[in-house]
């Protein structure tokens, strides 16, 4: 299976992105992941839309949009016009997700529902087929470098199965605790997006760890 590297840019320095995802490209990552964090639906306060357009400008690369905020629908226009190429609401935010996940289709993004620990898979069922991106969230959403909760491995392969049962070839991404040890694990649980902050920007040359991390999934570098 192809596994997609996303490294998550909150565990960068805000003040030099640029040079974040310069260095993670050399690093033969697949897509930037940007957390943003409206301070309700979350406990914590990222950034926004004028830095998906920012980074728009600075990379080819996907960018890899996690809204982890209220009233997602009010935002998703103006992230995909900054860029985005995935947006992903959060289930447990979205009143009407199927409208929520149409509408994000018909903006040429991919479309990504992200569940907390606390949401079970199977309450996706009925929406199985209008998913690009099912991400199960293995620490509760907030903060980078919290400890992975062991129970996500077997979300992870039930979320893979429902994709599969609704014949979908959509990914399952998986953000939280990520690091080389867990790695290989998670994909053969059925991960195909591996979301990494603290395990790729704490370490000095972000490239290498990005690098180091794919190797730890795949066995290839
Ligand atoms: C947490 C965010 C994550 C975060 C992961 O709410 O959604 O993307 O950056 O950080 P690590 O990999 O450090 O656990
Ligand atoms: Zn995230």
């Amino acid at each position: 299976m192809t596994v997609k590297i996303a490294p998550s840019i909150l565990a960068a320095d805000f003040a030099r992105l640029a040079e974040a995802v310069r260095a993670v490209e050399a690093g033969g990552a697949d897509q930037i992941h940007v957390d943003v964090m409206d301070g309700h639906f979350v406990p914590n306060i990222t950034v926004g839309v004028p830095v998906v357009a920012s980074l728009r400008k600075v990379t080819s690369l996907p960018l890899d949009v996690h809204l982890m905020i209220r009233e997602p629908d009010r935002y998703i226009d103006a992230f995909a016009d900054a860029g985005a190429s995935i947006i992903t609401v959060h289930a447990e935010a979205a009143t009407h997700l199927h409208r929520t996940l149409t509408r994000i289709r018909q903006l040429k993004a991919r479309a990504g529902v992200a569940i907390n620990p606390a949401t079970p898979v199977e309450s996706l069922r009925d929406i199985a087929d209008h998913i690009d991106v099912l991400l199960v969230m293995s620490v509760n959403p907030g903060f980078g470098g919290q400890t992975f909760i062991e129970r996500s491995y077997e979300k992870i392969t039930a979320a893979r199965a429902l994709l599969n049962q609704a014949r979908n070839t959509g990914d399952v991404e998986v953000d939280g605790g990520v690091d080389e040890h867990n790695a290989a694990k998670l994909v053969s649980a059925g991960a195909s997006m591996l979301v990494a902050g603290v395990s790729i920007f704490s370490k000095p040359d972000a490239g290498a760890a990005a690098r180091a991390l794919r190797q730890a999934a795949t066995g290839t570098r």
